[in-house]
């Protein structure tokens, strides 16, 4: 490879990790309002619980995707791509929370998943385990999102503005088409999951009696 031709590589590479974190931004930047308005939901969830059903599944394809954006950049910095390596890792302390708080909102979408499937009346323990990560999970988060939140609106606003013609970064359709597609995705799931989840959203009523 000429001089010339590996220059032109590490540019573009450097610029496949400025496009990742970009992509990570905007995705943020969504999760950020979907978080919030699952956070009103839960201030009265008896009465929210549609609500609540509907926005907790439209939140599984954006964190799918935010798992993917950051686990890409964890897996090409760990098998040392060089413009990777030359980012670095995040802050030492957001760099030991990831990977549990990636399991956590695991958990906490997949016991929500799973509170659909068994219904109100064999709810016990799995609505426990729900409640319990989501304390887990809320101080991770507060935590994530205080660290990240400044570089999250400048990440996601550098896709919004004109490129700059002296350092461009490709990609910006694909990156906007990917979120737009886990937005879209995540509305037909919750369109079509929670109008099955009858016992929860009609039946309130009666569990309500037997309490
Ligand atoms: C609840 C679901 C979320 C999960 C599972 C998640 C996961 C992660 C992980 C594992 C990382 C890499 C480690 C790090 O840099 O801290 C990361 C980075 C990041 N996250 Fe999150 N995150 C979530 C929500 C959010 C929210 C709501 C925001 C918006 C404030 C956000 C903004 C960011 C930013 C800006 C980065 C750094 C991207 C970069 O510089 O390449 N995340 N996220
Ligand atoms: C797929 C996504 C989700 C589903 C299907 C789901 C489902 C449910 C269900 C059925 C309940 C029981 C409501 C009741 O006792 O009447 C519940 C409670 C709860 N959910 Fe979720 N959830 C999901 C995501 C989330 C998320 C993302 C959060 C946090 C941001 C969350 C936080 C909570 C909390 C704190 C409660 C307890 C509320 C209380 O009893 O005061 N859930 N969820």
């Amino acid at each position: 490879m000429s001089h010339r031709a590996e220059a032109a590589d590490v540019t573009s590479g450097d610029a496949g990790v400025e496009g990742n974190s970009r992509l990570t931004g905007t995705v943020g930047v969504l999760l950020l309002i979907l978080l919030f308005a699952e956070g009103l939901t839960i201030l009265s969830i008896r009465g929210l619980i549609t609500w609540h059903l509907f926005i907790g599944l439209l939140l599984v394809p954006p964190v799918a995707l935010k798992i993917v954006t950051t686990g890409y950049r964890f897996a090409r910095y760990y098998t040392h791509a060089a413009p990777y390596v030359r980012r670095g890792p995040p802050h030492t302390i957001l760099r030991l929370i990831g990977p549990v708080l990636i399991a956590m909102t695991a958990v906490l979408l997949g016991t929500g998943v799973w509170l659909i499937i068994v219904g109100p009346d064999h709810a016990g323990l799995i609505l426990l385990a729900h409640k319990a990560s989501f304390v887990i999970w809320f101080g991770l988060t507060a935590i994530h999102v205080l660290a990240h939140v400044r570089e999250t609106v400048v990440l996601a606003a550098k896709d919004v503005r004109r490129p700059d013609p002296a350092r461009p970064v490709p990609g910006r359709g694909i990156r906007t088409s990917a979120v737009a597609l886990a937005l879209v995705a995540g509305v037909a799931l919750g369109a079509v999951v929670t109008p099955t989840a009858t016992a929860w959203t009609n039946a309130r009523a009666n569990v309500e009696g037997h309490r």
